[in-house]
């Protein structure tokens, strides 16, 4: 832990500076012990996101494909119609590292493994970085994201808590003080990696899911190095996987209207609304034009940019 933060606030009270991001005190401890203990194996693939920028899916999207036997027609038995996609892609830091005193043992796990997580790639174990394994990196606008993530904190936060009020939590966010940020650092992180190497990371945007799914899902096949046949796409199975991964199919599932996840947060919480541009509703221009700033001094000359509605 290298500092703690200054400024009193709702969000103060619960996130520290841990090799340079953001994190919950508990979920030190599993950083620290996925660190030491984790093996990669280089048929792994590790899904990994800024929170509220679409993990969900993504998870949902990569286990599909790497499991498209159920996906020749719409299998009313899918494993994602059953189950959240976080039960099916296990978190490093909550699930996996999370919840046991003993270091888990994960030989016995289907290959490939799909794993997912929300730590900066600095602080990913060299096992990871040094072996063949794959990264599918998403991120999203950072004012979707942050609207998102305010609805989001509210919801799961604990009832002692008052309500998180946006203003403030924009000022957070806007200092990067939010979950595994600042979010510019996360990106740039994954983003560099990508450029270097192109085999190891995939980096995607939500924006670009949204406005064209079929041809990302066949760049995610192709980049885990099962490529969609053609007899797989006469036979419809990547609109199939689109189906069963939809925002609409997903959220109308009774495990995601009634069940939990993680720390007993509800399933539904993950389903708000799924669209670009929502941030419209809820931003005053003045933190319109204050997170652009954001944006453009911190990303501005990386070559990242975002379609914001
Ligand atoms: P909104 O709050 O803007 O609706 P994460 O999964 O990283 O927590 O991200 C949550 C965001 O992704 C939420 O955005 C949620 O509604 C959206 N989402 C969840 N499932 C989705 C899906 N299948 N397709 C598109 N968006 C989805």
């Amino acid at each position: 832990i290298l500092s703690l933060p200054r400024e009193k606030g709702w969000r103060t009270s619960y996130l520290y500076l841990f090799q340079g991001f953001w994190c919950q005190l508990k979920e030190i401890e599993a950083i620290h012990s996925f660190q030491k203990h984790f093996q990669a194996k280089d048929s792994d693939v590790l899904v990994a996101t800024v929170p509220k920028s679409g993990t969900t899916w993504l998870k949902a999207l990569t286990f599909a494909i790497v499991n498209r036997q159920h996906c020749s027609s719409f299998n009313k038995n899918h494993p994602l119609l059953t189950s959240n996609p976080h039960d099916l892609v296990p978190f490093f830091e909550y699930t996996v590292y999370g919840r046991h005193d003993k270091v888990p043992n994960l030989s016995n796990m289907c290959e490939p493994r799909i794993f997912g997580t929300h730590i900066p790639f600095a602080s990913l174990p060299d096992s990871i970085k040094e072996s063949n394994c794959k990264i599918i990196y998403i991120c999203r606008n950072p004012f979707d994201t942050f609207v998102s993530s305010w609805f989001f904190v509210n919801k799961i936060k604990p009832k002692s808590l008052p309500t998180l009020a946006l203003e403030e939590a924009f000022e957070m966010y806007c200092k990067g003080i939010v979950g595994f940020g600042p979010f510019w650092t996360h990106m740039l992180g994954y983003w560099k990696e990508s450029i270097d190497r192109p085999n190891k990371v995939l980096f995607l945007k939500y924006e670009n899911l949204k406005e064209d799914l079929n041809s990302h899902l066949k760049r995610v096949a192709e980049f885990l190095n099962c490529p969609f046949t053609l007899k797989e796409e006469s036979d419809g199975v990547i609109e199939n996987i689109i189906k069963v991964c939809s925002f609409e199919t997903m959220k109308e599932l009774e495990i995601n209207k009634s069940g939990t996840f993680g720390r007993n947060f509800e399933n539904r919480f993950l389903f708000r609304k799924g669209e670009i541009g929502d941030w419209v509703n809820y931003l005053s221009p003045s933190m319109v034009e204050k997170l652009s700033k954001v944006i453009e001094e911190k990303l501005g000359g990386s070559g990242l940019s975002f379609r914001v509605n």
